[in-house]
């Protein structure tokens, strides 16, 4: 009898533990998408920042669906406005030719544009994106950018994110990012939605949505097939294609953008479920989708 007592005990303790396990790192979701609408997007925009803005003019009630650009490689570089439903480069300004462009991010009336290795951040008027003021994030390399209202949201080459002060200059919190027990480097472009942070991993065609009070993966989003689509065109010159990066969100619209870097198209997507049977097992996911250091 006793014995039996100690084993349900046990076999309670064990159960409980796995139970407090589970729901310390539940899964994280896999979701598909399905394309709502494409535009077209500079072939040679090397895409390292994205974000959706609309503008609009109070006298004639006009509003102007627009992305403010980050392009990156050494000379060529830049900060754009472009309109979303024509591709059109409306507003440009270069970056000298040591910087590499990184993340970019609308706050207030300022855009803020961090580089890879010189690890500045660049503040640009939104107004005519001329350039007015930089500073070093004191980390060591940039990667991407997105804010709250009120910090700068940042990630570099490592598995952490960064929340920086833009007026104090100073880290204020920071948090790793992790699929269960894993930690995960390597997230790019960023966008914070509904307060959540998405951000795609690098080299891979995955999206990770990102709790930002633990650091936690909760979703995993497969954008496969995007990159595989465009390569498969006329027109596309294939050399150039690089990988999946950039996400922008229309809250207005509830329009959820992605691209990549020298793609010629900007997708409009919606997440979908994965068909009943049709979801790859959260091993495959992770294999498609981890960093391969
Ligand atoms: C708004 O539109 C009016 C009429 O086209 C134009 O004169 C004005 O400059 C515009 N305002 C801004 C801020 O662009
Ligand atoms: C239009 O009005 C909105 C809300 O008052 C304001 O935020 C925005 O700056 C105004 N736009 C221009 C171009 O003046
Ligand atoms: C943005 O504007 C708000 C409201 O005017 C202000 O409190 C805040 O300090 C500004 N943030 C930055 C980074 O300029």
């Amino acid at each position: 009898m006793q014995n039996y007592a100690k084993l349900l005990n046990f076999i309670l303790v064990f159960l409980l533990a796995h139970i407090l396990h589970c729901s310390r790192h539940p899964s994280p979701k896999v979701l598909s998408y399905h394309v709502v609408a494409e535009y077209p997007h500079d072939h040679s925009a090397f895409t390292q920042g994205l974000e959706h803005d609309r503008l609009c003019n109070n006298t004639t009630q006009e509003c102007l669906d627009v992305f403010w650009e980050s392009t990156g490689l050494y000379g060529q570089s830049s900060v754009r406005q472009t309109a979303v439903m024509n591709g059109e480069v409306l507003m440009r300004t270069d970056m000298a030719a040591q910087h590499f462009g990184e993340g970019l991010t609308r706050m207030n009336d300022t855009l803020y544009q961090i580089s890879w290795k010189s690890g500045l951040c660049f503040k640009y008027s939104v107004k005519d994106l001329s350039l007015i003021g930089s500073f070093h994030t004191g980390l060591s390399d940039g990667w991407g950018l997105t804010n709250d209202g009120r910090y700068l949201i940042i990630t570099d080459s490592s598995h952490t994110i960064y929340w920086v002060d833009p007026e104090s200059l100073q880290t204020v919190r920071r948090v790793a990012v992790k699929d269960g027990d894993h930690e995960l480097p390597w997230l790019n472009e960023l966008e914070l939605i509904n307060g959540e942070l998405w951000g795609n991993i690098w080299q891979t065609e995955c999206i990770a949505r990102v709790d930002l009070t633990t650091g936690q993966v909760t979703h995993w989003m497969l954008m496969h097939g995007l990159r595989e689509k465009l390569l498969h065109r006329q027109g596309t010159k294939k050399n150039m294609m690089d990988v999946l990066n950039g996400i922008a969100w229309d809250p207005h619209g509830k329009r959820l953008f992605v691209t990549g870097k020298q793609w010629p198209a900007i997708f409009e997507v919606l997440p979908l479920e994965f068909t009943a049977g049709r979801a790859p097992s959260l091993a495959q996911v992770r294999s498609r989708c981890w960093p391969r250091q």
